[in-house]
């Protein structure tokens, strides 16, 4: 097509853009608050769009990254942690690209700890965890490590992630994040038709194996190649099915308030459970409680926003925190009702999930 889409999208993307004010109620309240009656209590930051895999699903393999003087500085992103502490957020999740290649991520994960939000996560793809800087994540507060893995078989572990790891190392990085004293970490996979559906028995085995959860998550119009169709969606239902013909599971229901997955127990009582985030086939935007902001400082309300509110200009003058919490408020007021991806004339978002962070 060689319409430059990075260009594209960089334009598109309204630097500067400023929200419409949210009601006084919304202000007085002194939370985040949306006009569908959802309040923010989850705050993914996203601390690089820079990643070491190209995964299909996710990233152009010849993807231009966003130059570093765009990104927010240290000191920033704490700044805004911490002012959306003071709104009602309890969990923050460090997010990318992938978070692992930011230059200070445990200073950024020590001066995050330190403002006692309830929950403290990262999600990394779990190629860059050595035993060292597990134990200086650890000492620096972080709580939780959510991994991803697609694949088991060497080849299309290669060919899905486009990078020069492998599942094996994946693996033992899920077993070297317990022995470093975390909590079992939450492995996820994106499920593709065509791509790994049939490997949907093998991952739940591993779950069972590690005694860990692993969630399978329906794959989201979000990808680089702007490949996404409905036919490559496998339904959290058939990825059900497909465990319980060899592992038959007992359903636990949607466990956490507004957890974006419904889980499974084995019903042979083996250690380890099945999460499935339905996204597609059924959607949870009505309890959503999550936030995005970019690595460069766009408040995201939603995953499928096609618009966002750019705060870097007010955090590069040094503007005050009350301002930076009426912008907050007045950019979560604007947060969508939901994805619509079913609905007719839906538009998939300029950014892909990498330039997002989950
Ligand atoms: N659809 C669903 N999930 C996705 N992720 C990345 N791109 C997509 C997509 N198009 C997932 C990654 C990771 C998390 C950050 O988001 O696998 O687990
Ligand atoms: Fe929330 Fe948007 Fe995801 Fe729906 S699509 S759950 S509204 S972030």
């Amino acid at each position: 097509m060689g319409m430059g889409l990075p260009v594209l999208s960089e334009r598109r993307f309204g630097d500067g853009e400023r929200p419409p004010r949210a009601p006084a109620h919304a202000h007085a309240s002194r939370r985040m608050l949306d006009s569908h009656g959802r309040t923010i209590r989850d705050l993914r930051l996203s601390l690089t769009d820079r990643c070491n895999f190209r995964c299909t699903y996710c990233m152009d393999p010849d993807v231009r990254f966003l130059p570093k003087l765009r990104l927010l500085k240290v000191d920033q992103i704490v700044r805004l942690a911490r002012v959306c502490v003071g709104l009602g957020v309890e969990k923050v999740r460090l997010t990318g690209g992938e978070p692992t290649l930011h230059p200070e991520l445990t200073r950024v994960i020590r001066e995050l700890a330190a403002l006692r939000a309830d929950d403290l996560a990262l999600t990394t793809n779990g190629s860059r965890m050595s035993d060292a800087d597990l134990a200086a994540w650890k000492d620096a507060g972080l709580g939780r490590v959510t991994i991803s893995l697609d694949s088991l078989r060497p080849e299309r572990f290669a060919a899905i992630t486009r990078s020069g790891s492998s599942a094996a190392e994946v693996v033992e990085g899920a077993r070297r994040v317990m022995r470093a004293g975390f909590s079992p970490p939450k492995l996820n996979a994106v499920v593709i038709r065509g791509t790994n559906e049939d490997e949907v028995p093998d991952l739940a085995g591993l779950a069972r194996d590690l005694g860990i959860e692993f969630r399978f998550i329906e794959f989201m119009p979000l990808d680089s190649a702007r490949a996404w169709d409905r036919s490559m969606v496998v339904p959290g239902d058939e990825i059900i099915e497909r465990i319980n013909d060899v592992y038959p599971l007992v359903p636990l229901g949607r466990v956490a308030h507004s957890g974006t997955a419904e889980e499974w127990g084995f019903a042979d009582g083996a250690p380890g459970r099945i999460g499935v985030i339905a996204p597609v086939t059924r959607p949870f935007c009505g309890a959503c409680s999550r936030l995005r902001i970019t690595a460069d400082g766009k408040v995201r309300p939603c995953l499928f926003s096609t618009r966002e509110w750019d705060l870097k200009p007010l955090l590069d003058a040094g503007a005050p925190d009350r301002e930076i919490e009426e912008f907050l408020i007045d950019a979560t007021w604007t947060k969508q009702a939901g994805h619509g991806i079913s609905s007719e004339g839906f538009e998939q978002p300029a950014r892909t999930m990498s330039a997002i962070g989950g």
